[in-house]
């Protein structure tokens, strides 16, 4: 009975597919035998990279073409809407466009420097040499493996002034990682032993959830944090030291939206803040707590997002392996403790009041880490 079953479906599988072999295929394609792949990657952010399917990039999208006469939104969709640019058909392109990133995005295509190209034959490009499935052709590609492959659209593609949008590009090449031949799949994508497909071999299976800003997973202890106190009662000097730990670019990388910043507070016997390093917003109290690259217009006005942008006001992000040290004076009468916690920010809150999308996971602050030193 088994083997009826599965030659009904080996039969169905190869109608099926022939008929969509020649275009980009929709994920759900894929469901009924990459279903560890499909699972992690509709919980990832390429699967929601649309104006229809994140509320986020919708509403920036909508105030770049406000502020650019309506040009902007094309130049964001070559990577956040890729399918339209690969689709031979509007058919597909309008069936497939909201799937963002799409499976076939990566696994149908290949490059040609600048762009990604549908490989007509309907071939499916993975890291293995030896695949053999009945439905579609298989096929090893350096170029999937290779970080060249997510620098397609996580490069420095510029904005009308120079300024590049959601980049990483630059930041990689120049780290030791790159240099070691440390790629963004190994970091990204890690693997466990198990089974691609249902009839296939075991092997290394890659994670498809491309974890990033927005999951506390990859941020915790990617950079670490330590404390030197020195000083007595009257004043203490406190010494901040901050290593980029295990990150392959900056940290932050990619939107400009994106800060790590510091914050440091001074604690009585009671557990009573006695001295912060900032009360409401780090950028205005402390600039130098805090980790991201500030764009600024010709008017000087700053933050402005890159389309507007004319100069960088300041880059403080960590780079690959960077130690960074900042030193407080702190009074010292009643203080029995000093805390500090690093966190992470997807997007600064007033900008996130202003686009109202001041709820979670836009507004979520992550801990990377934590310090404490009690003085005697
Ligand atoms: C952003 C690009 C990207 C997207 C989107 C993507 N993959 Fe992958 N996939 C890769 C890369 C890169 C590898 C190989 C990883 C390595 O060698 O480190 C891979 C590996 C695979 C493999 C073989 C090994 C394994 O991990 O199972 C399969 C099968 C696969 N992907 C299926 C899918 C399916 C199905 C989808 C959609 C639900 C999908 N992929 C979406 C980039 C992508
Ligand atoms: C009927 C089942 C079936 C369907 C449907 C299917 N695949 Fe596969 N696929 C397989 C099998 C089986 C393998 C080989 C696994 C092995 O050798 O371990 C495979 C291998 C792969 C590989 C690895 C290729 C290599 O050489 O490394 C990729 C990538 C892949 N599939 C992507 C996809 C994508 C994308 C879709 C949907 C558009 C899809 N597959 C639909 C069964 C299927
Ligand atoms: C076709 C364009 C494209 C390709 C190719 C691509 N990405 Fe992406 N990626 C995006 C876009 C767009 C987003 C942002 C989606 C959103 O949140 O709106 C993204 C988001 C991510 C994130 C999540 C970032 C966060 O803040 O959570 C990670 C991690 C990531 N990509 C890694 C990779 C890796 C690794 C590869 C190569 C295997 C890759 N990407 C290939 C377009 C792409
Ligand atoms: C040595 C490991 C490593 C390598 C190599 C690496 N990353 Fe990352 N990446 C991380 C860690 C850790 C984080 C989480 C910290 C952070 O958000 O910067 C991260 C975060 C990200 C984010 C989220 C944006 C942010 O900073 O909030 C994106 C997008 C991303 N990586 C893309 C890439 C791409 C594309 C490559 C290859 C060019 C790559 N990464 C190479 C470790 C790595
Ligand atoms: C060259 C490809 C590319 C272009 C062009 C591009 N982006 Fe992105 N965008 C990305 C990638 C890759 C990420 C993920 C990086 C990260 O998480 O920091 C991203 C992330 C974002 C995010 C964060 C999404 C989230 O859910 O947190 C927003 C918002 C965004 N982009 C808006 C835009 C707007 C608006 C434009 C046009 C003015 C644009 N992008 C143009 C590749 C691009």
């Amino acid at each position: 009975m088994r083997i009826w079953i599965s030659i009904f479906w080996l039969i169905f599988f190869v109608c099926f597919y022939s008929s969509f072999a020649q275009e980009l295929e929709s994920y759900k394609n894929c469901a009924e035998c990459h279903v560890q792949n499909v699972a992690d990657w509709k919980t990832s952010r390429h699967a929601q990279s649309t104006p229809a399917t994140n509320p986020f990039y919708a509403a920036m999208r909508t105030w770049a073409d406000q502020s650019t006469d309506g040009v902007a939104s094309a130049q964001c969709d070559r990577c956040h809407v890729p399918v339209p640019s690969l689709a031979t058909t509007t058919e597909v392109a309008e069936r497939l466009a909201h799937e963002g990133v799409t499976c076939d995005v990566c696994h149908a295509t290949q490059s040609d420097r600048n762009w990604l190209i549908v490989n007509p034959s309907g071939v499916k490009y993975g890291p293995y040499n030896d695949a053999i499935s009945v439905v579609h052709e298989s096929e090893y590609s350096e170029f999937l493996v290779s970080s060249r492959q997510c620098l397609t659209c996580h490069a420095n593609l510029e904005s009308a002034h120079g300024f590049a949008f959601c980049s990483t590009q630059k930041e990689y090449l120049a780290s030791s990682y790159s240099k070691k031949g440390v790629t963004c799949q190994d970091c990204h994508m890690p693997s466990i032993e198990g089974k691609t497909a249902e009839l296939g071999k075991i092997r290394q299976v890659y994670s498809h959830k491309f974890y990033g800003g927005y999951n506390p997973e990859i941020l915790r202890n990617c950079a670490s944090l330590e404390l030197e106190v020195s000083g007595d009662t009257t004043q203490w000097t406190v010494n901040v030291t901050l290593t980029n730990r295990t990150v392959g670019h900056a940290l932050p990388t990619g939107s400009p939206l994106r800060s790590v910043f510091l914050s440091l507070s001074a604690l009585d016997v009671d557990g009573n803040v006695v001295w912060q390093n900032y009360k409401v917003n780090p950028l205005l109290e402390d600039s130098t707590a805090v980790f991201m690259r500030v764009l600024q217009d010709e008017k000087g006005q700053a933050p402005v997002p890159p389309w507007l942008a004319t100069k960088i006001k300041f880059d403080q992000r960590l780079k690959p392996d960077e130690t960074r040290e900042l030193l407080y004076k702190i009074p010292g009468p009643g203080v029995v403790s000093v805390f500090a916690t690093l966190n992470y920010r997807l997007a600064p809150p007033d900008l996130l009041k202003k686009l109202h999308l001041d709820f979670e996971p836009y507004s979520d602050v992550v801990t990377i880490a934590t310090a404490q030193s009690n003085l005697k």
